[in-house]
């Protein structure tokens, strides 16, 4: 896809970070934008922002974790519109850092609820739709560095459900481009440095019935935290403006790139690396190696 102006987009994971940012290019550039937040405010304020509500500007309250939700978010933007030309399964969650043994049911219920299922969700309501509509279509669904390209072992909930959407993306881009439909999907990896959005406190938005069995100890997560414990461990990462981020982005989906990250070829060494150790029987990842606790 070229050309952005009245194509309708939709974003899950809207109303604040990397999502609002997205969408904020695309508006830019013309696009009709729903905004898909399970944070009733933030998605208020964030739709305000695009000066809407409007016609070509709306908020649908949402909750990907649920199918239903999904289902009813599908159903409204194509009563609305007829068609969707872009989806963006990009609403993300993670749990505290901890010993893979430490995590809780709750912590993998929710973060995969939401990761994972809430990709599928996006894919199973949208996807027939799309290719039924025969219009050009393009689904990105939001990955991590750290589960999709090489996990922290201190994250495993959140590395293993974006592993998770790294290979059903994978699937849905060979699947896709093998049909005769006219869409096309690709795995956007956000990089370039660190994000300072609004997942270091995502902990605002998990449901009472998933919560954490186990209280965290210490402070809570903050942006602030973990680019302090980042520059102690050694990676003096800059911050990457969010606009920048999505404008990479929108180009990449313009060039009809199936992976799309700033600086993909240090994450190509980071696999070469992997598959090295693989090849030679060891474990692809250091034991020593993370930086959450
Ligand atoms: N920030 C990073 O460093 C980073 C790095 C790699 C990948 N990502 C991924 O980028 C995506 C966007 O995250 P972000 O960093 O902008 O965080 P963010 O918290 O700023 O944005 C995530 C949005 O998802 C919404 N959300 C949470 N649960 C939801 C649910 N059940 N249903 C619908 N919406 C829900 C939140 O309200 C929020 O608006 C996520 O998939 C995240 O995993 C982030």
């Amino acid at each position: 896809m070229k050309d952005f102006k009245g194509r309708v987009a939709v974003i899950t994971g809207g109303a604040s970070g990397i999502g609002l940012a997205i969408a904020e290019a695309l508006r830019a550039e013309g696009a009709k934008i729903v905004l898909a937040d399970v944070e009733a405010e933030a998605l208020e304020a964030a739709v305000a922002g695009l000066g809407g509500p409007s016609e070509e500007v709306f908020g649908v309250v949402t909750d990907v974790s649920k199918e239903e939700s999904v289902a009813a978010l599908a159903d409204r933007v194509f009563e609305a519109f007829g068609a969707c030309h872009l989806l963006f399964n990009n609403a993300g969650v993670g749990a505290p850092s901890a010993s893979i043994w430490e995590t809780t049911i709750n912590d993998w219920k929710w973060v995969h609820g939401v990761n994972v299922m809430g990709v599928v969700h996006g894919v199973l309501a949208f996807v027939p739709r799309m290719i039924k509509s025969g219009e050009e279509g393009h689904v990105i669904n939001t990955s991590s560095g750290d589960g999709g390209i090489s996990p922290l072992p201190d994250q495993s909930v959140y590395a293993s459900s974006k592993a998770a959407v790294s290979i059903l993306t994978e699937c849905l881009a060979a699947q896709l481009a093998a049909s005769d439909s006219k869409l096309a999907a690709s795995l956007f990896y956000p990089a370039g440095g660190l994000l300072d959005t609004g997942i270091w406190t995502c902990d605002r938005n998990r449901p009472d019935e998933l919560a954490r069995e186990t209280p965290v100890e210490g402070e809570p997560q903050t942006f602030e935290k973990f680019a302090k414990l980042a520059k102690e461990a050694g990676f003096d990462l800059p911050i990457q403006p969010l606009d920048q981020l999505a404008a990479h982005l929108l180009d990449g989906i313009r060039e009809e790139k199936p992976i799309i990250m700033i600086g993909l070829e240090g994450a190509v060494e980071t696999l070469r690396g992997r598959a090295d150790r693989v090849a030679k029987g060891q474990l692809p990842i250091e034991p020593s190696r993370g930086l959450m606790n």
